[in-house]
């Protein structure tokens, strides 16, 4: 049995980080693990301009302990709405800071109120990000409240992502956080050049997992957890070593509060151990071995960004997950919490 393997140093391709002390509070889970992170752009008020994307950036490398300064990079991003003006993809580009541009539809998820309403309105901004190379990443669910929660990944892919492969040939596009075997057969089949995210809670659980015993808010994510037969597609497409798929963790942190509600927020936090929930997934699967290329490789290949130098070392430790975080003024419950993993960055 193994006991110990060393990785060249992961990135998370999909994080969301928030701001002020709730970032504070999460940052350093992330920069102990992760070289660098694509952050995800849905803060209140959303991150629309490359100057707010600057300015964010900023306050996260001031917000790193001091143990981590100089080891982690923010990857920024910026949020699609319906009036983004062609001129900022231009500003994008060249100001080397922002690597993509988030597609919400308006009303999919958390903070998505002041996401697109309807793609067309911005096919001049998706010429432009096709000829600069930018690429687009969507949270690939449609917003229609008459198709099934659970299917709508797969009619966001008929209904939206078919004719964007169509309309733009050569935008690069990652389809942010799969959960179904058909966004799978989908990406992999695609002669676009298309790539997907994969979160670590969609590795490890199916939905049977938000009604455990009872409902379980903590378990509550969109895209929402699937069936067993998607949760094994999404496991196969991670070790299958196709470099269309890498790590991206979809880390929501919410406060307890705002999860233990009549209307609880979307959103499961990994942060805290997220190579672990990878590394755990992966030995499940007897496709340790794979955990590199995914969580290492692939991600920076498809960003044209340099692999990391660095590397780091997973010991076969059993250890028990912390029942809560602060989090600012409130507590945040992670995935696990006080469960047992068997995995642990050595630090
Ligand atoms: O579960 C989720 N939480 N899904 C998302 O798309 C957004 C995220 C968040 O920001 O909390
Ligand atoms: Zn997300």
């Amino acid at each position: 049995m193994l006991t110990s393997i060393t990785i060249t140093r992961p990135d998370d391709w999909h994080l969301h980080l928030r701001d002020g002390e709730q970032m504070r509070a999460v940052l350093p889970h992330t920069a102990r693990q992760f070289a660098r992170a694509i952050v995800m752009p849905n803060l209140r008020p959303p991150v629309v301009s490359v100057a707010q994307a600057s300015a964010y950036r900023q306050r996260i490398l001031s917000a790193l302990p001091a143990a981590l300064k100089n080891q982690f990079e923010p990857l920024m991003t910026l949020y699609l709405t319906d009036n983004t003006p062609v001129a900022e993809i231009v500003r994008a580009k060249e100001s080397g800071v922002v690597h993509a541009v988030k597609l919400y539809p308006a009303g999919a998820t958390t903070n998505s109120d002041a996401g697109v309403t309807d793609i067309m309105k911005c096919y001049a901004v998706l010429e432009m990000m096709e000829a600069q190379d930018l690429p687009l990443l969507l949270h690939g669910e449609v917003t229609d409240s008459a198709v099934d929660v659970f299917d709508r990944e797969k009619v966001f892919i008929d209904r939206v992502l078919l004719p964007l492969t169509q309309r733009f040939p050569h935008l690069r596009m990652v389809f942010e956080h799969v959960t179904t075997r058909d966004a799978v057969q989908f990406v992999k089949e695609s002669s676009h050049p298309i790539a997907a995210t994969i979160t670590a809670h969609h590795l490890l659980l199916n939905r049977n997992a938000i009604f455990q015993g009872g409902i379980r808010p903590h378990h509550y994510c969109l895209p929402v957890l699937k069936r067993e037969i998607h949760r094994k597609a999404l496991l196969d497409a991670a070790i299958s070593g196709n470099p269309k798929f890498f790590l991206g963790t979809d880390s929501a942190p919410h406060s307890l509060s705002s999860k233990e509600n009549a209307c609880g927020c979307a959103g499961i936090y990994t942060a805290h151990a997220a190579i672990e929930f990878y590394a755990t997934a992966f030995e499940q699967a007897g496709a340790l071995d794979r955990l590199e290329p995914f969580a290492s490789f692939h991600g920076a290949d498809f960003y044209r960004l340099p692999r990391n130098q660095g590397t780091i070392t997973l010991n076969k430790e059993t250890w028990t997950v912390p029942q809560h975080f602060d989090f600012a003024d409130e507590r945040l419950i992670p995935l696990y919490a006080g469960n047992a993993l068997t995995w642990k960055m050595a630090s």
